[in-house]
Order: structure tokens, then C-alpha cells, then sequence
């Protein structure tokens, strides 16, 4: 869970927290599993100058007493152009189920990257899921499709382009990167997984396609969907 501290006056008192969230984590093994496992994240990124983002690890606190350790972080922006994709995907659901979130190829392939970066440096993050990518400066644009979609007309906002946080190293596992290949299955299998969460979200669509390819793109992304349900069905 991630706790904004600006809620009880914290923050007026110190400003630093404005820069920061804290994640809280049941005290038991995963937190020190979490903290090393991001640190060693972080040193393996600077070693390698590489150009994978992860929030910065500013600093762990724990109480004698209490069930529960905060990791402090980072804190990215959250707004209309920064939020994890689970946040994109469901903010815009939320209310007019006629508006979706689709990411252009650029942005999709910018996702599959970050993982790919992460493997390349010794890891496997082993919890791919919307909720743990988080775009950063995204940019989109909304596009109307034709009434032929159904009775209302939906709106497509597509995220043309976004800089990529990888988030929740809580069951990263790391390994020696010389030792890749015999990581190579799970590597393949997390790319898999990868591949999986955006076949829901991406829209083979590039940042700059016109509208009337963005509707095209749409309507045969649907077309195949109605197939493969039906074929689905077929076989159950
Ligand atoms: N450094 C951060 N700054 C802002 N929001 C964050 C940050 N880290 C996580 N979040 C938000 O909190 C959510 C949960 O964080 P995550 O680390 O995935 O924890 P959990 O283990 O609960 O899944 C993320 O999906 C994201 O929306
Ligand atoms: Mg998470």
C-alpha cells in the first residue's frame, strides 16, 4: 500500500515529504527482500548507465514495535499525464464505460523495453501487472470514433508517447547478468506476460496516425475479438 503523507499536515512540516511517498509493508521477510532487492536494482542501473526508471529508494523506517515497515520513495507525479496504467485504464472507465485507453505501438514498445532492460541487467520483476507501470509524462490525444461502434460513440484516448517507471520489486529476484542464459525461460516467460497485459491495452496505432486509422485500428481489434470469443465458445 502506498501512503500519500499530505494528508494530516505532515508535509507543511517537512517539505521534504512533498517529494516523497511511503509504501508500507508487512513486517515480515518481504521487506527486507523489497529494499535490497530495489537498492541492488538502483546500483545495477547506475553501474550500467542504463536508461531504466525506477522511483528512487530515499530511505526505510521501522518501529520496534509495530507489524509494518515503510519504504520511502520517490514520489512521481500523479495527474492526468502520470499514473500507473492500472490508474490510466480505470480512470477513464470510471463513469462512461465509452472511453478507453489504448497505447499507440511507440508506448507499447517502450513498455516491452523497460522489461527487457530490467532482464538485461540480472532481474526478473515475477509481478507484471498494470499496477506496476507506471507512465510518466505521457502525452495523448483523444480520438471519437463513428457512431457504427454501438449506440454511443466511444472514445479512444490513446497514449501516443510516455516515459516508463518500472514499480513494486517486491518478488524481483536478481541474478549474476552474466548468468542470462540460463534465465532464459523465465526471462521469456515474463516477456510473455508482458506481451499478454498489453494485448489488452495496445492498439496497433503509431503517435501520429490520423483519426480515421485510429477508428480502423479499433474496429479491427474488435473484429478479432468478437472472432476469438466466438471460437472460444466454439471449442468450450
Ligand atoms: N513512487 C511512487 N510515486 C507515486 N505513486 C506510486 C509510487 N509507487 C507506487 N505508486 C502507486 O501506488 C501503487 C501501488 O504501488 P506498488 O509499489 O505497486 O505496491 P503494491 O505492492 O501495493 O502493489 C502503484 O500502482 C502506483 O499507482
Ligand atoms: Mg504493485
Amino acid at each position: 500500500m502506498i501512503l500519500r503523507l499530505n494528508a494530516d499536515g505532515l508535509e507543511e512540516r517537512f517539505p521534504f515529504l512533498r517529494f516523497a511517498c511511503v509504501k508500507l509493508v508487512k513486517m515480515d521477510n518481504l521487506v527486507a527482500r523489497e529494499l535490497n532487492t530495489h537498492l541492488e536494482v538502483q546500483r545495477r542501473i547506475d553501474a550500467a548507465g542504463s536508461q531504466l526508471r525506477v522511483p528512487r529508494l530515499l530511505a526505510h523506517v521501522r518501529r520496534r514495535e509495530s507489524e509494518e515497515a515503510g519504504i520511502i520513495l520517490e514520489r512521481l507525479e500523479a495527474d492526468a499525464h502520470n499514473g500507473s496504467l492500472q490508474t490510466f485504464v480505470e480512470g477513464l472507465r470510471r463513469g462512461t464505460p465509452t472511453r478507453v485507453l489504448r497505447l499507440t505501438s511507440e508506448t507499447a514498445a517502450d513498455i516491452v523495453s523497460a522489461f527487457n532492460q530490467f532482464h538485461r541487467l540480472g532481474f526478473i520483476h515475477h509481478d507484471v501487472n498494470d499496477g506496476n507501470v507506471f507512465l510518466a509524462n505521457a502525452t495523448h490525444r483523444d480520438v471519437v470514433l463513428p457512431a457504427a461502434y454501438g449506440r454511443q460513440r466511444p472514445t479512444v484516448r490513446l497514449v501516443n508517447r510516455a516515459d516508463i517507471v518500472l514499480l513494486d520489486f517486491e518478488r524481483t529476484i536478481g541474478f549474476p547478468q552474466e548468468n542470462a542464459a540460463s534465465y532464459s525461460k523465465e526471462i521469456e516467460a515474463e516477456n510473455e506476460e508482458v506481451r499478454a497485459m498489453l494485448k489488452e491495452v495496445e492498439l496497433e496505432v503509431s503517435a501520429d496516425d490520423a483519426d480515421r486509422d485510429v477508428a480502423e485500428a479499433y474496429d479491427e481489434m474488435l473484429r478479432r475479438r468478437i472472432e476469438n470469443d466466438r471460437r472460444a465458445s466454439k471449442i468450450a
